[in-house]
């Protein structure tokens, strides 16, 4: 084959000049790996021929996929024979460079455009860079700047997880995202399919599961929780039931619709933990036999395993992908304690505590998967109490579990909560749609490195990819849906693809910017990056006040876990900002109130004693519903000169403010003290006391 005729010099020499990198490296997301870009164009218009030699079903899905894309590219494609001008080429070469089965390469002068590839992957790949160069369109046809690509990913697992469950979305928009998600290169999508809030997959074994497990009688997942009466399910088609579930055939459609795409659908069913919906119908499986009771499965159970080996035989059946999901997460394990089923187990197969009672069943289920040619993922937890010979490790809280998982020897995959988890804020939350709590702005998704300092090449090697995780409870529609995602997955895509060494925010901005309004062109409903406020603007200089650096005796201790930076936090001079989880914020809880004296070494004259403090309902972060300041000369006798009492507002999700106290006072000691505005305890936090 004579392909290969135009070369990276053939291509420069015959119609450019390289002229930088800054046109193309804000073009596509996420960013290729060596690229080149000329001054001239090719025009694709209804006289371009498209060539490849894929043969058979590669063909025909190709095409197929090609005719879903508008136009010039709906046509067919002619078997390659030699090069002819205004002709765009796939050419599937095996031995091309060969450092991933998703390389390819992308040449585009005045006469051709030739895409080459070891694999479909890599031609998928290279036909969605050479889609979003497309700079416009005009009586010649589109137009497409001439360049060279050589492309290969970073990681080969790159992913998206959607919740179905909090909130159930329509096949049709879960195949709207994924074509989004095959623009970026995003290869995985992990379905969330199973939570207390609704089983959504069609098991034919147990239809429980979708005639009452997969239905509620409140539509929004937060009425539901809260609901004063308890949590309850209905049946399907009763009056007011929201929820849904995917059949078998519907699920078909989708595999179908995403491998086109080059994305594998993995399938999560949730074990033993947040299973609430499940023991709701066939509560046999509960250590109490009772539903309403628990959202753990009884381990000690023998039909616990029937149950779940017979629900995934079904669910491989489904779904082809290598990975299935067993959940794992957050089990809450004082269940088993008390039960004689669970404790049975666990003097049967000698085990210490109920991290090993987890554990057993991870094992078994994974021998199960394994049996079946499949390979377990699971979320973090699985680590504790033993981690299964096979398994892949998601790390989500934080990066500790993957490293465990790849020190010993294990597959991870790194979505930590910190970067990766898109129900946070991602803007100054006052100017955003209720979400779960912290921020993550699209710079810091940008930011992360999915390979942590410290790990030999080895384990480095062991890291498989990264995911974003979207949970959906509070998400109840489509639209806020897609704004939570977008364009923070485009940063995500751009970890997972793009080299470190090729990676630049400012040109990531700049083409997220445009990128958003393509999305917005196509009906997507993106955050508008161009109205970003950004950082808390406290948060980005430190201050300057009479108590900075000065001593703070703690009169009822901080949180260990919400420690900020000990006990310099509140007079270091730095402010929080979005979040109350960034390590500037000092958090209060084990003692009514927060209580803290600043010494200021000697008497002075004061004019403003001031402190911020956070409210985000979900996680009980409450404004202050009392604040006492009183100063003193001695330490030991204080006059109070303030004395606030107020009623916390609990229906504002997120508010930040300033209490504070002015006047004139001579004092050496400041004590300031300040109650959760929550009536039975509930946390309070506060980042510096201003003192002027
Ligand atoms: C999780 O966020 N519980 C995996």
């Amino acid at each position: 084959m004579k392909l290969f005729k135009y070369t990276k010099q053939a291509l420069l020499s015959t119609a450019l000049c390289c002229y930088g990198l800054t046109a193309i490296s804000q073009t596509i997301i996420p960013a290729p790996k060596e690229f080149f870009v000329g001054s001239d164009c090719f025009y694709i218009n209804e006289n371009t021929s498209l060539y490849t030699n894929l043969k058979g079903t590669a063909k025909k899905d190709f095409e197929k996929y090609l005719s879903t894309l508008a136009a010039p590219f709906n046509q067919e494609m002619k078997t390659y024979k030699n090069n002819k001008d205004n002709s765009i080429v796939f050419a599937l070469s095996p031995s091309r460079f060969h450092e991933s089965e998703e390389n390819y390469t992308l040449y585009v002068n005045t006469r051709q455009i030739i895409i080459t590839a070891p694999t479909t992957n890599g031609l998928f790949y290279g036909l969605q860079s050479l889609l979003q160069t497309i700079k416009s369109h005009s009586t010649k046809g589109a137009e497409v700047p001439c360049i060279a690509i050589k492309d290969t990913p970073r990681f080969p697992y790159r992913g998206f997880m959607m919740d179905v469950s909090r909130h159930f979305r329509s096949v049709d928009f879960i195949k709207k995202q994924i074509d989004a998600l095959a623009r970026y290169k995003i290869n995985r999508l992990h379905l969330h399919l199973t939570d207390a809030a609704g089983w959504r997959l069609e098991i034919k074994k147990y239809p429980r599961l979708t005639e009452f497990a997969a239905w509620r009688p409140v539509e929004k997942w937060k009425d539901w929780w809260f609901a004063k009466d308890g949590r309850q399910y209905c049946r399907e088609g009763s009056t007011g039931a929201y929820g849904g579930y995917y059949t078998h055939e519907e699920i078909r459609e989708l595999v179908k619709y995403a491998a086109l795409r080059h994305i594998t659908i993995i399938p999560e069913i949730e074990m033993p933990g947040h299973s609430e919906e499940v023991l709701a119908v066939y509560p046999e499986l509960a250590c109490s036999g009772k539903p309403y009771q628990s959202g753990e499965f009884c381990i000690g159970n023998e039909k616990t395993f029937t149950f779940l080996e017979n629900v995934l035989s079904e669910v491989m059946t489904l779904f082809p992908s290598e990975y299935i999901h067993i959940g794992g997460d957050e089990a809450n394990r004082k269940t088993w304690e008390s039960c004689p089923q669970c404790q049975a187990r666990m003097k049967a197969e000698n085990l210490k505590g109920t991290s090993e009672l987890q554990s057993y069943l991870i094992h078994r289920i994974e021998k199960f998967l394994n049996a079946h040619g499949r390979k377990l993922l699971g979320w973090d937890e699985i680590v504790e109490g033993g981690l299964a010979p096979n398994a892949t490790v998601m790390s989500w809280r934080g990066e500790e579990g993957g490293i465990k998982a790849v020190r010993a020897g294990r597959q991870t995959v790194m979505t930590p909560g910190s970067h990766c988890y898109f129900d946070a804020y991602q803007d100054a939350p006052n100017t955003q749609p209720e979400a779960m709590g912290g921020y993550l702005p699209l710079s810091k998704v940008y930011a992360y490195h999915p390979v942590p300092p410290g790990l030999t090449s080895e384990e480095s090697e062991l890291i498989h990819g990264v995911q974003a995780n979207l949970w959906a409870e509070y998400i109840p529609e489509d639209k806020q849906y897609e704004y939570m995602m977008y364009p923070r997955i485009l940063a995500l895509a751009e970890v997972g693809w793009t080299f470190p060494e090729r990676k630049s925010y400012r040109d990531f901005h700049a083409k997220a910017l445009q990128e958003v309004e393509k999305l917005q062109a196509s009906g997507y409903h993106p955050f508008p990056l161009k109205n970003e406020v950004g950082h808390r603007p406290e948060s980005l200089q430190p201050i300057d006040h009479l108590a900075r650096g000065k001593k703070v005796t703690y009169n009822a201790p901080y949180n260990t876990t919400y420690s900020a930076r000990g006990d310099s936090t509140l007079t270091d001079g730095r402010r929080g900002d979005w979040t109350y989880s960034d390590g500037s914020w000092q958090g209060f809880i084990s003692h009514p109130r927060m209580d803290v004296t600043i010494d200021l070494d000697s008497v002075t004259n004061l004019h403003s004693i001031k402190a911020d403090f956070i409210q985000v309902i979900g996680p009980e972060v409450y404004l202050p519903c009392e604040i006492i300041i009183s100063v003193s000369n001695d330490g030991k006798q204080f006059t109070e000169i303030m004395h606030l009492h107020q009623q916390v507002d609990h229906n504002r999700v997120i508010d930040f403010k300033t209490y504070g106290w002015q006047g004139n006072v001579q004092a050496r000691y400041v004590r300031y003290q300040a109650r959760s505005g929550l009536q039975y305890g509930g946390w309070i936090f506060t980042d510096e006391i201003i003192i002027e």
